[in-house]
C-alpha cells in the first residue's frame, strides 16, 4: 500500500493537504491500485472530512471533482493493495473512530485484529467493514477518548503510541484528528514510513516518491518509532515516548521529473528504454584511476570481505533471478560457493549460517518484507549482510551491514525491468571485488571483465534500437498464444524465467521458464503443434559447448511442430536455420550476455501486453514493493 500524509500551517495550507495527498497517491499507486482514499482536517471541523474508492485513484479523483471536499490545514492518503478485505468502498481506507473525529490509514497486517475486534465489539462498538485497519481507528479513537477522560485533553501521538504498543503483526499508521488539526502522527513497526523536511509544511510517505515533487530532504524514521509532523516541527519518539534525538536525514538523489513518464506511453516503455543508463550508472564511480574496483562505500572491511568463504543470495522475484545470474558469474571468478533462494523460503528452513557467509539481500524496492525477515534472520544468526539496493534509506539497506546501491533510478512500472540490469551489474562489481581483495583472479583479468562490462549499455542499446521492429512483429503474431515455454541453459536458464515471468506479470499469458537441459524429462510432452517456444541460445558458437546442446533442444522443439523464436547471436547460422522468429544480440561474452538477453523479453512482454489492451504499469493483482509477508 502507499501512504502519504502532509502537515501545512493554518494560515496557508487550505487547499494544498488534498493536492498533496492526491499527488502522493499518484506517485505511490504502483505500491496497490485496488482503492484509495484520503481524510482531512481543519480547525473548526466537527468529525474528518474522509473520501474512499474503490478501484483506481481516478474514481477518487472524480468523486472530490464532482463533489469537492472542504479546505483543511493537514491531511493523509492512502492507495491500496488489499490484503485483508475484498477492494470495496468500505473496505478502502482511510477507516474512522466511532464518533467519526480521528481517521486512520494504515499499510500491513494486524495480526491480533480478531482478537482486538471481539473485545471492542462486546463494549458495544460496531463495524462497517472486515478490515484490520477499522479495528486499530475504533481503538485509537477509543484511546483518545480515555486520554481526553485522564487529561481534559485530546493527544493523538500518545495515542497512537499507546495504539502501536496494543498491535501485533506489520504495520505502518498514519491518523489525524479533527480536534488537532494542526498534525499528523505516525508509527511503524515492520513497514515503511519517512519523513519529508519542508519550510512550514512537513511530509509522510511510504517512500520518497510521495513527496519528492516538494521536498529533497529526508528523515528516516526506523523500527518501532512513531512520529508527530505539524507545519514547523517534526518529533520522533520510540513507542514509549523517549524522545530521539537526532533522527537521520539525507537528500533525495533523484529529480520527481525521473518519476514521471516524459512522453513515453507507460512508464514500462520509459524503464526499458532506461536499460542501458541503468547499467551505465551503476558501474560509474566505481573504478579508481587504476581502474581497479573501489567498494569503499559499502563499508565492508576487506579484512571481512577476505574470510567470506560462503554466498548466499536471498531475494524475491525479478530480484531473485538476478541472484541466480550473479551466481555463475561469483562462482566461476571467486571459486566459493554461491547459494540463491527465494526469501520466503530461506527464512523458515533452518539455514547454515556462519560469520563467514556473506547473505546478499537483493531488492528493488528495499521493502520486500520476505526479504527484509531473511535478511534479520540471518543478522541473527551472525552472518553479514549486504544489500543490492535501488531505493536509498529502505528498510532492507538500512538494516544490512553494508550496501551496494543500483542507480537505476526510481523504477515505477509494477514489472521489474531496468532495475533487473542495475542488479547484474551491481551484483558482478561485488564478485570482481572480492576477486581483487582474494585475489582470486588477476588484475588484468578483472580489468577485461570490467572492460566487457562498461561495453554492455551500447550493447543493449543496439538491440533497442536494431530489434524492435522485429519484437513488434512477433508480438502481433502470437498474440492469441495460449501458453509459451521459456528455455535457456547457464546463464540463459535464468534470462528465461525472467522472460516467463514479464509476459506471466503483464500478459497474463500462461508461462514456464525451464533450464534448456530439463526439456526431455518432461516439458517436451508440453510441446504440440504451434507452440511457442522461447530459447536463449547461448553466444560463443564453436567456443561454447553448451551452444550445440541449446541448438540440439531447439531441433527437437521444432521436430514436435513448435514455434521457434530465439534470442541469439547476430549471425548465428544454426539458429537461422531452425528458428521461426530471431532477435538478435550483438557479440558479447557468456556472462554479459544476461544484460542483453532480456531486454528483447521485456520488450515483447510489453508489447503482448499493450495489443492485448492491458495496462503494462499496473497489472491485475500486483503491487510493485509487497509489504507483507
Ligand atoms: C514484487 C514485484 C516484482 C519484484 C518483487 C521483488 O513481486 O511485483 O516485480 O520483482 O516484488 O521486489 P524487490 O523490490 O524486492 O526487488
Amino acid at each position: 500500500c502507499g501512504i502519504v500524509g502532509y502537515a501545512g500551517s493554518i494560515t496557508t495550507a487550505c487547499g494544498k493537504p488534498l493536492d498533496v495527498c492526491l499527488q502522493g497517491l499518484r506517485r505511490l499507486e504502483y505500491r496497490g491500485y485496488d482503492s484509495a482514499g484520503v481524510a482531512l482536517s481543519a480547525p473548526g471541523m466537527d468529525q474528518v472530512a474522509v473520501r474512499k474508492k474503490a478501484g483506481r485513484l481516478d474514481n477518487l479523483v472524480e468523486d472530490i471533482e464532482r463533489n469537492p471536499m472542504p479546505a483543511a490545514t493537514v491531511g493523509i492518503g492512502h492507495t491500496r493493495w488489499a490484503t485483508n478485505g475484498v477492494p470495496s468502498d468500505v473496505n478502502a481506507h482511510p477507516h474512522t473512530s466511532r464518533d467519526g473525529k480521528v481517521a486512520i490509514i494504515h499499510n500491513g497486517i494486524i495480526e491480533n485484529a480478531s482478537q482486538l475486534r471481539l473485545d471492542l465489539q462486546a463494549e458495544g462498538y460496531r463495524f462497517s467493514s472486515s478490515t484490520d485497519t477499522e479495528v486499530a481507528a475504533k481503538l485509537l479513537g477509543k484511546i483518545v477518548d480515555t486520554i481526553i477522560a485522564e487529561e481534559g485533553a485530546p493527544d493523538l501521538f500518545k495515542a497512537i503510541r499507546r495504539l502501536a504498543r496494543m498491535l501485533k503483526g506489520a504495520f505502518t499508521i498514519l491518523a489525524t484528528d479533527c480536534r488537532q488539526p494542526d498534525i499528523v502522527v505516525g508509527a511503524r513497526h515492520d513497514s515503511p514510513l519517512v519523513v519529508g523536511l519542508g519550510d512550514g509544511e512537513n511530509f509522510l510517505g511510504s517512500d520518497v516518491a510521495a513527496f519528492v515533487a516538494y521536498t529533497k530532504r529526508a528523515m528516516e524514521i526506523d523500527q518501532d518509532q512513531a512520529v508527530c509532523v505539524s507545519a514547523d516541527s517534526v518529533v520522533v519518539t520510540d513507542f514509549n515516548g523517549n524522545v530521539v534525538e537526532h533522527p537521520k536525514t539525507y537528500t533525495v538523489d533523484w529529480d520527481a521529473s525521473a518519476a514521471e513518464k516524459g512522453g513515453w506511453d507507460s512508464f514500462m516503455d520509459k524503464e526499458i528504454h532506461e536499460d542501458p543508463a541503468a547499467v551505465q550508472r551503476t558501474l560509474l564511480g566505481r573504478l579508481n584511476r587504476n581502474g581497479d574496483l573501489n567498494l569503499d562505500e559499502v563499508h565492508i572491511d576487506e579484512h571481512d570481505f577476505k574470510a567470506v568463504d560462503k554466498i548466499i543470495v536471498i531475494a524475491c522475484g525479478t530480484a531473485s533471478y538476478a541472484g541466480m545470474v550473479a551466481k555463475y558469474a561469483i562462482e566461476h571468478w571467486v571459486r566459493i560457493p554461491v547459494e540463491v533462494e527465494l526469501a520466503h523460503e530461506f527464512r523458515y528452513r533452518d539455514p547454515i549460517l556462519t560469520p563467514r557467509t556473506l547473505v546478499v539481500a537483493i531488492s528493488q524496492s528495499g521493502e520486500t518484507m520476505d526479504t527484509l525477515m531473511a535478511l534479520r534472520h540471518a543478522r541473527e544468526q551472525g552472518s553479514k549482510v549486504l544489500a543490492i539496493c535501488n531505493t536509498q534509506g529502505a528498510s532492507i539497506p538500512r538494516e544490512s551491514d553494508a550496501v551496494l546501491y543500483t542507480h537505476a533510478g526510481p523504477e515505477v512500472a509494477v514489472a521489474s525491468t531496468k532495475a533487473f540490469v542495475a542488479q547484474i551489474t551491481a551484483a558482478y562489481l561485488l564478485g570482481l571485488y572480492l576477486a581483487q581483495v582474494k585475489g582470486a583472479m588477476f588484475r588484468d583479468e578483472i580489468h577485461q571483465v570490467l572492460d566487457s562490462l562498461k561495453h554492455m549499455p551500447a550493447k543493449i542499446q543496439w538491440v533497442i534500437d536494431t530489434q524492435s521492429g522485429t519484437i513488434s512483429d512477433a508480438a502481433k503474431r502470437m498474440v492469441d498464444a495460449k501458453s509459451f515455454l521459456f528455455l535457456g541453459r547457464h546463464v540463459g536458464y535464468p534470462v528465461a524465467l525472467e522472460g516467463a515471468l514479464k509476459l506471466k506479470e503483464i500478459a497474463y499469458t500462461f508461462t514456464e521458464g525451464f533450464a534448456a537441459g530439463e526439456l526431455k524429462h518432461g516439458p517436451i510432452a508440453l510441446v504440440d503443434d504451434g507452440e511457442p517456444v522461447v530459447f536463449i541460445v547461448p553466444p560463443e558458437r564453436g567456443r561454447n559447448v553448451l551452444h550445440a546442446k541449446v541448438i540440439s533442444g531447439i531441433e527437437e522443439v521444432r521436430a514436435r511442430g513448435a514455434f521457434v523464436i530465439a534470442v541469439a547471436e547476430k549471425g548465428d547460422p544454426d539458429v537461422e536455420r531452425y528458428a521461426d522468429v530471431v532477435f538478435w544480440r550483438p557479440q558479447c561474452p557468456t556472462l554479459m550476455s544476461p544484460l542483453v538477453d532480456v531486454v528483447p523479453l521485456q520488450l515483447f512482454a510489453m508489447d503482448m501486453a499493450k495489443l492485448k489492451g492491458y495496462d503494462v504499469d499496473k497489472p491485475r493483482n500486483l503491487a510493485k514493493s509487497v509489504t507483507v509477508e
